[in-house]
């Protein structure tokens, strides 16, 4: 998998390579992180890339010229050129897997007020990271690199799976222990110490289920649920009642 960041801040961007997972990945080669500083395609001899809104307005817009010639440079035949802006589809778990599966994410972060809206035609699709505003899109290229390169294969290795975890499955993770058995009076569920896997599959599963329908219950509408499972949802609203 290769990210292309195009940023003003590439050295922020390019530190992200030194650290946990995303660190390791490079470093085995399974990832590769380019920065791309797009003030490098300015045209005039101070390096500006903004300029005063159309219209008016407070604050400064990035040009197309420089930003769409980054592009231009960098995508390559196979790169997917994504703007992580607010105004974008939010991303989920689905979207994190499905763009695991391309070979070449070149990832646009604007700054001040934003680009100029012609770069868009250049742009394949926008992507928000949440509801909220950020004032550039370096530290949301960051999150979806972090989240896109958990898939793929080998940057885990035996530090853990992408398959049970939160959202994988529509669902929220069941809850972790670790030792000691016996923490300040709070010991682990016995169940996990049985040994038989098939009730602590079945265990944790009842967990997942009763955790989302505390804390994400919006999550269950979607998931796919047997109808043992359905049941017991039904008990645990049962209980509240
Ligand atoms: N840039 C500014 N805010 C953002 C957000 N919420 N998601 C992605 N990029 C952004």
């Amino acid at each position: 998998m290769k990210f292309t960041v195009l940023t003003l801040f590439p050295e922020f961007v390019a530190s992200f390579k030194n650290y946990s997972i995303m660190g390791k990945a490079v470093e085995k080669g399974l990832i590769h992180l380019n920065t791309v500083d797009i003030r490098s395609y300015a045209r005039n001899k101070h390096h500006n890339v903004d300029d005063y809104v159309y219209g008016g307005g407070p604050g400064m817009v990035i040009q197309a010229q420089p930003v769409v010639e980054a592009i231009e440079k960098n995508r390559g035949w196979s790169g997917r050129v994504i703007y992580l802006s607010p105004r974008g589809k939010t991303l989920n778990q689905q979207k994190v897997e499905e763009l695991a599966r391309e070979e070449h994410l070149v990832l646009l972060n604007g700054h001040y007020e934003g680009i100029d809206e012609r770069a868009m035609a250049y742009v394949d699709e926008e992507i928000s990271i949440g509801d909220y505003v950020l004032s550039g899109g370096e530290v949301a290229s960051l999150v979806l690199m972090d989240a896109v390169a958990r898939y793929v294969p080998g940057v885990l290795g035996n530090e853990g799976s992408t398959e049970e975890e939160s959202h994988a499955s529509g669902l929220l993770e069941h809850p972790q222990y670790t030792r000691p058995y016996d923490f300040r009076g709070y010991k682990v569920p016995e169940i996990l110490l049985s040994g038989n896997h098939k009730l602590i599959q079945e265990y944790r599963r009842r967990e997942s289920l009763r955790v989302t329908y505390e804390r994400r219950p919006d999550l269950l509408e979607e998931a796919a649920l047997s109808k043992k499972e359905r049941q017991y949802l039904d008990s645990l609203r049962d209980q509240e009642a």
